[in-house]
């Protein structure tokens, strides 16, 4: 991996404060588009994406817009298709890579979601996030029935989560571009989570192996620990801080720390743009990884906001998410998790709150989706950060 450059804060100009330039004459206007438009083609036949559309307004800064998808609704829903062909340069599965998807019975493998994500972000030009390889949810039943109990012993537990880690980062080798290793070690307080890797080790020390391993398999990868409620400072963020900190020192290969981003317009806006920083001190990457803003909506319609209020409030969060991750340096990728309010999980899981992506349920860009268009061109010109495959 390159070393890093300690994190640059570039000035990015408030959206609100232009919000009346018109966006299309701001773009045509630009001198650097034109050239732009020109070095991004690979080749003559290479794909041409709207020159106002979020991967090609980051291109410019060198940053990565991405979304989570579902593989289902590729060639299937040919509005969803049209925009996550079109809209973003990394992707991630929201869920078929998970080991619950992909393992769904011991040692019988299911990589059809996976694989078709992959060929789909091959044929477009897309990065992938693969998501992920260790965590504590959505782990298959033959592993644990409940979801935390496993009737495996330590010693097996290992050979397992070995087994799972290596064949999984073998069978993508190559077409990954950021792995999520581990994902949400941490309760709130800072404490472990005691998940059945825990309990096995008795520590911490599967995630060590873990990032050992993934890096055995697939040596080029990028590899991150990501985890949610790391945007703010406090017990969370300061033990994932410490046990990034620990891993560096110890030589064990993790590059990059993802910042899940589940914001709600309920609490304030968190010192995001310092931890990134301070992360990014560390020698690190770092990525905003699964973004929305979700707030309250009307009882009888799932993803209208209650009021004028709190939509605004969540314009608002979102443009300081992008520009949070356009300031640091080292900030490579920014992927909404999803991006039509129709396929969100946050109405399925937080009662009474939605409207948390960039598209409204008919696929229709919201104003939070101008407002990240407003950020990234008007970043055009910053320093070009660096998002290379070593
Ligand atoms: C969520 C998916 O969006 C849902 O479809 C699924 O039912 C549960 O998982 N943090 C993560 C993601 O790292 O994998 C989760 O994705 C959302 C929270």
């Amino acid at each position: 991996m390159p070393a890093l450059r300690r994190s640059v804060a570039i000035g990015v100009i408030s959206a609100a404060a232009v919000a009346a330039a018109p966006l299309a004459s701001a773009i045509a206007a630009s001198p650097a588009t034109a050239a732009t438009a020109k070095t991004s083609s690979a080749s003559a036949n290479a794909p041409k994406y709207p020159k106002d559309s979020l991967r090609e307004l980051g291109q410019k800064v060198g940053l990565r817009i991405g979304a989570a998808l579902n593989p289902d609704l590729l060639g299937t829903d040919a509005a969803y298709t049209k925009i996550a062909k079109q809209q973003f340069s990394t992707v991630t599965p929201e869920n078929v890579m998970k080991w619950e998807v992909v393992e769904p019975a011991k040692g019988t493998y299911d990589w059809s979601g996976g694989d078709k994500l992959v060929d789909f972000a091959h044929a477009n030009h897309q990065r992938v996030r693969g998501h992920n390889l260790v965590w504590h949810s959505q782990l298959p039943k033959w592993l644990t029935p409940d979801g935390f109990t496993t009737t495996y012993s330590s010693a097996q537990l290992k050979a397992i989560l070995k087994k799972h880690v290596q064949d999984e980062a073998r069978h993508f080798k190559g077409k990954i571009w950021q792995w999520d290793v581990v994902n949400e070690a941490f309760n709130d307080d800072g404490t472990p989570r005691e998940d059945i890797w825990y309990k096995a080790y008795g520590n911490l020390d599967y995630i060590a192996d873990a990032f050992t391993w993934a890096h055995q398999a697939d040596p080029k990868a990028l590899l991150f620990y990501n985890d949610y409620n790391i945007e703010f400072t406090g017990p969370k963020s300061n033990a994932v801080y410490s046990l990034v900190k620990k891993l560096k020192a110890r030589g064990v290969p993790i590059q990059g720390v993802g910042f899940q981003t589940h914001l709600d317009t309920q609490y304030p806006y968190p010192d995001l743009r310092a931890n990134l920083t301070r992360f990014a001190a560390l020698g690190v990457y770092v990525a905003e990884t699964e973004v929305d803003v979700r707030t309250f909506t009307k009882p009888d319609a799932m993803n209208t906001p209650v009021d004028g209020v709190h939509e605004s409030a969540q314009v608002a969060y979102w443009s300081r998410t992008i520009q949070d991750c356009l300031s640091v340096k080292a900030c490579i990728s920014y992927t909404p998790w999803g991006f039509g309010d129709a396929y969100s999980w946050v109405p399925g899981v937080f009662a009474g709150e939605g409207a948390a992506l960039l598209y409204d349920e008919q696929l229709q860009p919201k104003q939070a989706y101008t407002v990240i268009q407003q950020d990234l061109e008007l970043a055009d010109g910053a320093t070009h950060r660096s998002h290379s495959q070593d």
